[in-house]
């Protein structure tokens, strides 16, 4: 029989609700359509940002939300994007298709976003073009309460109050696209740059400098660690070259995909290793600000676009991957999914005035319920999957308690085929009553369309029944389950 144990009787750590953060950069339809339509838009939008796509992402209690890159952040030069919109100098987009960036959304405008999002905003400054003085001004001019030339301009531009701000990236993947840097050279920058990051309020920033591979983050972590307060690492889950559809695949990819998806365990191991070192007490946390599946652009799209569809695989993806940051959330503090509307992983798809949300957007709502929530130690005996000499786990499972007791568990089921029974054990509590939702759809490669919008959402799940000692679930293939237990 397979089994899962829960400990509801001995408390993990909380798993921080930065962990279910997303990114928005200046790439294709993320910013320009996807969020921001324009004041004189037909689409129904609050100063310019859509009201539909706001409405939805509301629904999924996001923490943060990382702006303006990516790669885009360290060619963006804050001071062209505040002001009058008409006044503001138009750039080029070189990173992403060279299109025109007419800086229309700006700060003020992604700090309006935030606060109808209800996230706080995570900013990534610009070291690989940008200037000391630069990035020490935008925060002077985020932050600066009193008098000082950077609030002034602030206030003649419309904002008396500064913003409340916490969370700062020292550059973007300053290996490649941000400069590319050797470690060190970075490390000294990092130090540099860091010393005039300051919150003009008085308050601490979280100060997050940029990691990337062992060797990287070993140099980095020795010359910089009382500098950080968090190390970013990036991790994409592509198909193989030729084989990389968003929708068009076969079972032999979807067990592909899930393989690479669950490695990031690895990475988050190696990275933890060389903190663990440096850190021994944890201090510093590792934020995994980019994640997600890269597919081929939907065809007929910009590839410069990253316009990517959203099936029943990428939500078993972004599943695996968020028990992946419970199973080390001592360690992973924080974690933003690329990106949030129309590029790569989405949660959000637009075309002109329609929208959708995606199987992926699902998964963030369905595991909203663990955020902050204290992680429950888990056993999980459930067999595993078999192909081309490769194995994954047949279940992945992650269960945490609220503030109010009640205990949630999530599953991933990664069989594309065949359901499966799991008698699930609670150790420590006597379970009273069970609800629960499934997200599934009769096709691995289900997704939902502009014209067909509610194809793969979830549905109440009723195939638990309460055992002596806890709960047996009958587990469709390929789903993910959130359950409650009281
Ligand atoms: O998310 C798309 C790009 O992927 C980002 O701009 C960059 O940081 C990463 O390589």
């Amino acid at each position: 029989m397979n089994r899962l144990v829960i400990n509801a009787d001995q408390d993990g750590p909380a798993i921080s609700r930065h962990v279910y953060g997303h990114f928005a950069e200046h790439l294709g339809r993320c910013i320009y359509e996807g969020l921001w339509v324009g004041e004189d838009s037909p689409i129904p939008n609050t100063h310019g940002i859509r009201n539909d796509v706001v409405a939805a992402l509301r629904k999924l209690k996001m923490p943060n939300l990382r702006w303006p890159g990516g790669c885009f952040a360290d060619t963006y030069h804050w001071k062209d994007g505040i002001g009058p919109r008409k006044q503001r100098p138009a750039m080029v987009n070189v990173h992403w298709g060279g299109v025109t960036e007419n800086n229309h959304f700006g700060t003020h405008e992604y700090m309006e976003l935030c606060a109808l999002l209800g996230c706080e905003p995570y900013i990534c400054g610009n070291v690989g073009s940008g200037t000391v003085q630069e990035m020490a001004e935008w925060l002077e001019y985020l932050t600066m309460p009193g008098d000082s030339p950077m609030a002034a301009l602030r206030r003649r531009n419309g904002r008396e109050a500064p913003w409340a701000l916490t969370y700062w990236g020292v550059g973007n993947e300053n290996w490649g696209c941000g400069g590319h840097m050797t470690a060190l050279q970075y490390a000294q920058e990092y130090r540099r740059f860091q010393t005039y990051c300051r919150h003009f309020g008085g308050q601490r920033l979280y100060k997050v400098a940029c990691g990337f591979d062992s060797q990287w983050n070993e140099v980095l972590m020795r010359e910089a660690t009382r500098f950080m307060d968090g190390l970013s690492v990036h991790y994409y889950t592509g198909g193989i070259p030729g084989r990389n559809s968003a929708t068009c695949f076969e079972e032999a990819d979807w067990f592909r995909t899930l393989r690479k998806a669950l490695d990031i365990e690895r990475l988050i191991k190696q990275t933890k290793g060389i903190m663990d070192a440096y850190d021994p007490d944890g201090r510093i946390g590792l934020v995994v600000d980019e994640w997600g599946t890269w597919f081929d652009a939907e065809p007929g799209t910009n590839p410069a676009f990253l316009y990517q569809q959203n099936t029943l695989r990428d939500a078993l993806v972004a599943g695996v991957t968020l028990h992946l940051f419970a199973a080390y959330c001592e360690r992973v503090h924080m974690a933003c999914i690329a990106q949030t509307v129309n590029v790569l992983q989405a949660m959000v798809l637009t075309e002109g005035p329609r929208m959708l949300c995606t199987p992926t957007y699902h998964v963030f709502e369905m595991f909203k319920v663990h955020q902050d929530a204290v992680r429950l130690p888990l056993a999980l005996d459930a067999g595993r999957l078999a192909q081309d000499g490769e194995q994954i786990p047949r279940l992945s499972a992650s269960a945490s308690r609220d503030a109010s007791g009640r205990i949630h568990i999530s599953l991933c089921h990664l069989h594309p085929a065949e359901p499966l029974t799991v008698r699930c054990e609670v150790r420590g509590r006597k379970v009273a009553s069970i609800k629960g939702r499934v997200l599934t759809a009769p096709q691995i490669q289900a997704h939902n369309t502009f014209d067909r919008p509610n194809l793969v959402r979830p549905a109440p799940y009723r195939q638990a029944r309460l055992v002596r000692q806890g709960v047996e679930l009958e587990v469709p293939a390929r789903a993910v389950l959130v359950l409650e237990l009281e």
